[in-house]
């Protein structure tokens, strides 16, 4: 199934705070509970809430309240607001929202029915879309893994981070079904082991090998010769190359590059950033420092021990062997930013 669907006029999600323990859905039809899911990460993974957005502007456009579409655009404009609040770094949450938005200003004199499902239509499109490209990124990556190699990871970037299929974690999928042997290491990505708890529950399912390592192990496998590519996904790509994505990643790259191991970035264009020139305009999400001291409500720590939680971190391009989209593996300058 979907991470991310419509079923019944409702939005589906699968509740990624219960995996790998308990596998459970919730539905919303209200895109302010939808909102708060995203901030409570029962979705989270770039392209999985910029479909979550999209889907949010299609609850809201029947939420509102008017003899006509026109009349329901403010109450539409600030729902989305609402929903691009709810988490600031990945760009694919504004794409989404803003994308069915668009829609919604561009029908706003279309009957009140069929203006709700162009914003559904739309939507859905998003979703259909995420899936496909995702496999399209799965093609062009998988020719970068070799029979035999080991492959690291961070956070989780499979089917769970996308509608379907997923980015980095997508091309070790689609290297899988080309019936390519290789291993993945999967960084556990503290503090609420998006590794340890999702990437290895996809991994089991796929039937692809791996082993779950502490963040805090990369460095020993490289420097020992057994790491031969990194693959990470991103939540934002600037202009430049420079990117965020799961706080952890810069390290890693660092450790790549001093070890000459290749270290790519998989991610569709929808989260690229032409507005970001650079690394240093992409706003990095500060969490609850409980995740820290008190993950999933298991006190490691007193709960009134002080914490820091960056979400994110911003790797430079110059340390980027390449970026893996569905347009193919590009190096910076980004035409298609320009189109
Ligand atoms: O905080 P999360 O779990 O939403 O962070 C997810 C990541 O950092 C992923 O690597 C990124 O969104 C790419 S997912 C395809």
């Amino acid at each position: 199934m979907r991470t991310v669907d419509w079923v019944d006029g409702r939005v589906r999600l699968i509740d990624q705070r219960a995996l790998p323990w308990n596998f459970a859905t919730v539905d919303y039809d209200d895109y302010r509970l939808l909102a708060q899911a995203v901030t409570e990460m029962v979705v989270r993974g770039a392209p999985a809430i910029g479909a979550a957005g999209a889907y949010g502007m299609a609850l809201a456009a029947r939420q509102a309240v008017g003899e006509t579409a026109r009349a329901m655009l403010p109450f539409i404009q600030q729902a989305a607001q609402t929903l691009i609040d709810a988490r600031p770094t990945a760009v694919n949450l504004r794409w989404g929202v803003q994308a069915v938005l668009n829609t919604a200003l561009t029908n706003a004199d279309a009957p009140v029915a069929e203006f709700q499902q162009r914003l559904l239509n739309h939507a859905q499109q998003i979703a259909d879309d995420d899936v496909r490209i995702n496999q399209t990124m799965g093609a062009h990556g998988q020719t970068l893994i070799q029979d035999g190699i080991t492959v690291l990871h961070h956070c989780n970037t499979g089917a769970l981070a996308a509608v379907d299929w997923g980015t980095a974690l997508g091309v070790v999928r689609s290297a899988h079904e080309a019936g390519k042997t290789f291993h993945v290491l999967l960084d556990e990505t503290r503090p609420r082991l998006q590794g340890a708890r999702l990437s290895a529950w996809e991994l089991e399912q796929w039937g692809v090998s791996y082993d779950i390592l502490p963040d805090t192990a990369a460095g020993h496998y490289m420097a020992r010769g057994e790491i031969n590519i990194v693959l990470v996904g991103a939540d934002r790509v600037a202009a430049n190359g420079d990117f965020a994505n799961k706080i952890g990643t810069y390290q890693i790259a660092i450790m790549a590059n001093y070890h000459g191991i290749p270290f790519y970035c998989v991610a569709p264009t929808s989260t690229y950033d032409a507005h970001a020139a650079s690394g240093q305009d992409i706003p990095i999400e500060q969490r609850d420092p409980a995740e820290v001291t008190t993950p999933y409500g298991l006190e490691l720590v007193p709960a009134h021990f002080k914490a820091r939680n960056p979400a994110f971190d911003v790797t430079p391009h110059t340390l980027v062997t390449g970026y893996v989209t569905e347009l193919g593996i590009l190096t910076p300058p980004f035409t298609f930013l320009n189109s």
